[in-house]
């Protein structure tokens, strides 16, 4: 017997089916309610609203739970690639090895990018923040590859489409950022494993050999593989309603860099530095912080703390707060941006305020300590998530047109004038 909820609406009640999720998840499915009610929810934000039901990842924001395609963010971080990552979330099953070595090998030779994208880099002014970069010429691809402006053609065309962003993406995201460096940009080397070659592409200059250290490219590996997707989250839901036009994969996802971009979202990595830095130029005053971040007449917010769906501590900040301490050791950085980080966080968890609205670090407080100590600046933040984000970003996309979803068009409530007759400006 299909379980049902009950609404009364003037006397009238209507069944409503309740879905179950495989984690038993309950949600109402309301997709007929407007037909039989006459009426339609609403849900700023969609706090309390499912878009699809997904197959791709898992997270229970109450226990801090986070899977893609069951296997637990705690194993995949330890002992995955971030390429074998990409094809579990975009095909749905861990790879055989020698599926894994095509993979790879189709990854590797699609690298390079046509060579009038420089002319289009060109374009750009010295001091272009590189997200805008990066969702300008990740839109171009369709330029290159107008086939791929019709994604839907055959499931060959579908997978090189992806393929080729998987690939070239890497290369848009070092150019981008040796354009802002003013520094001539370096070519993919295909000796390279997928984060070597961006780190090489990132850093190699004519004028000194860039060796790649074991200690980063471990560490990007594992920042790659914890953003690598967490399901409807703004990023990945512009995608998703972008995508359901059936526009490309590439203008699709142009448009979730953008989302990403903004600094409650993924802009926030890049704004957390800037707080830790304020907070440290400003002699270090952490509790003035903590109280600037409660007080409702200022617009200043903790950065990298509280999370639309974990009210308890994000998995993801928990394996990077350890890695920040395991990579700057290695590296031999001392930061004084972690240490006041590390403090902050104590402060606010035993802070009532932040107790009481369960707002706990994010993915995005302690990611900018390891990627600065990495040698990445500030700007590329961001960008680097994106580069996590992309496999998916594809995996969400090519999931809703799977399932052949229709195009999102959510409703509204109208409460502007009700009818009125044009005045002549003479009457006015
Ligand atoms: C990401 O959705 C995802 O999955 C995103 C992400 C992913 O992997 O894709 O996890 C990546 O975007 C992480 C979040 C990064 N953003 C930040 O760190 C920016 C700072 N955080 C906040 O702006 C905020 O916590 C959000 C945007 C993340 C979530 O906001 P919500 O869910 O809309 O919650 P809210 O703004 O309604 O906050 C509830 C209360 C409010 O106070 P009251 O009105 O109840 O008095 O908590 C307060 C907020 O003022 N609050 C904060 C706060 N975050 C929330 N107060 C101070 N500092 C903060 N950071």
């Amino acid at each position: 017997m299909a379980e049902t909820a009950q609404l009364i609406i003037d006397g009238n009640t209507y069944e409503v089916p309740i879905i179950t999720g495989s984690e038993g998840e309950k949600a109402l499915d309301i997709s007929k309610l407007r037909a039989q009610t006459g009426h339609i929810t609403l849900d700023i934000g969609y706090k309390n609203t499912g878009s699809t039901q997904s197959a791709i990842t898992f997270l229970d924001g109450e226990k801090g739970i986070l899977r893609y395609r069951g296997y637990p963010i705690e194993q995949l971080a330890e002992q995955s690639e971030f390429l074998e990552v990409a094809y579990l979330l975009i095909y749905g099953a861990l790879p055989a090895k020698k599926e894994y070595e095509e993979f790879k090998n189709a990854v590797t030779i699609h690298t390079l990018v046509h060579e009038d994208t420089q002319k289009i880099f060109d374009g750009f002014p010295s001091n272009s923040h590189p997200m805008g970069v990066l969702s300008s010429l990740v839109s171009s691809l369709t330029a290159f590859y107008p086939r791929s402006i019709d994604p839907g053609r055959t499931p060959q065309e579908v997978n090189r489409t992806i393929v080729r962003l998987l690939a070239k993406i890497p290369t848009i995201a070092a150019w981008a950022y040796k354009g802002e460096m003013g520094h001539p940009v370096n070519y993919p080397n295909n000796e390279l494993d997928y984060c070597s070659n961006f780190l090489h592409m990132l850093f190699s200059l004519p004028t000194e050999k860039y060796e790649v250290d074991p200690v980063v490219a471990d560490a990007l590996n594992k920042l790659l593989i914890l953003h690598a997707d967490h399901e409807q989250n703004c990023s990945t839901s512009t995608v998703r309603i972008v995508g359901s036009s059936h526009t490309s994969l590439y203008t699709a996802v142009a448009a979730g860099i953008n989302a990403l971009w903004g600094p409650l979202h993924g802009g926030a990595n890049q704004a957390v530095i800037e707080m830790l830095e304020a907070i440290r130029n400003d002699g270090g005053d952490i509790q003035k912080y903590v109280k600037k971040a409660q007080d409702k007449d200022d617009p200043f917010r903790l950065m990298g703390f509280g999370h639309r769906v974990y009210k308890n501590f994000d998995p993801r900040a928990k394996i990077i707060k350890k890695a920040a301490d395991d990579v700057l050791a290695k590296l031999g950085v001392d930061d004084p941006c972690l240490d006041i980080a590390k403090e902050l966080e104590e402060i606010a968890l035993r802070d009532q305020y932040f107790v009481d609205r369960n707002l706990y670090p994010n993915v995005d407080f302690y990611s900018g300590i390891i990627y600065r100590a990495m040698g990445i600046p500030t700007e590329m933040f961001t960008v680097m998530f994106a580069l996590g984000r992309l496999p998916g970003w594809i995996a969400q996309w090519k999931e809703m047109r799977e399932n052949q979803e229709p195009i999102g068009r959510p409703r509204q409530v109208y409460i502007g004038e009700t009818e009125r007759d044009y005045v002549s400006i003479d009457k006015r």
